[in-house]
């Protein structure tokens, strides 16, 4: 099983940029928390980081046919991204959004979402802590698929 962590832009300047929002983490260190979770779990997990929405549509098409669930923070493009969105339909994969901050109670714009209604669900305002959150569900949504396939291995047996 293969998790995909996607991060949209200027999350690269987390640890710099609005720390009383987004807090003193960076995103390496976000990033080594998850993959130790990951590896303690058996599972695969790859990191991806870009400013530009362009680069972010390619990588969610990449994980078409190479990844069983995403984990996609699109930052600013979540409220204005159609591309993102379209591109997480059209794959189909399992896929959590994350937001360090809780956008529903800041600026008007962020209450717009373009991304939270193709998405399996969504993890807001627990600080970086909502990476953790979202790898615990991501890998009860892998069981949950790893089981389904094994009943239906059974069925077919039978
Ligand atoms: C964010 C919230 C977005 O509104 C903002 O543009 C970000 C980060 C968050 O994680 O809280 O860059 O996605």
């Amino acid at each position: 099983m293969k998790i995909v962590v996607i991060q949209g832009p200027n999350l690269n300047m987390l640890g710099v940029r609005e720390q009383n929002i987004y807090g003193p983490m960076k995103l390496e260190q976000i990033h080594a928390q998850m993959k130790e979770v990951a590896t303690n779990s058996g599972v695969d997990i790859e990191f991806f980081q870009s400013n530009l929405e362009g680069e972010i549509v390619d990588k969610i098409q990449e994980c078409y046919g190479d990844a069983h669930g995403m984990i996609i923070n699109a930052a600013a493009y979540t409220h204005t991204s159609i591309a993102i969105r379209d591109a997480i339909s059209a794959v189909s994969i399992p896929t959590i959004e994350v937001h360090i901050s809780n956008i529903h109670r800041r600026e008007e714009f962020r209450k717009t979402n373009m991304i939270a209604p193709v998405c399996t669900s969504s993890i807001v305002g627990f600080g970086p802590f909502g990476y953790h959150l979202a790898m615990v569900g991501m890998l009860q949504i892998m069981n949950e698929i790893a089981a389904s396939q094994e009943a239906q291995r059974q069925t077919l047996q039978a």
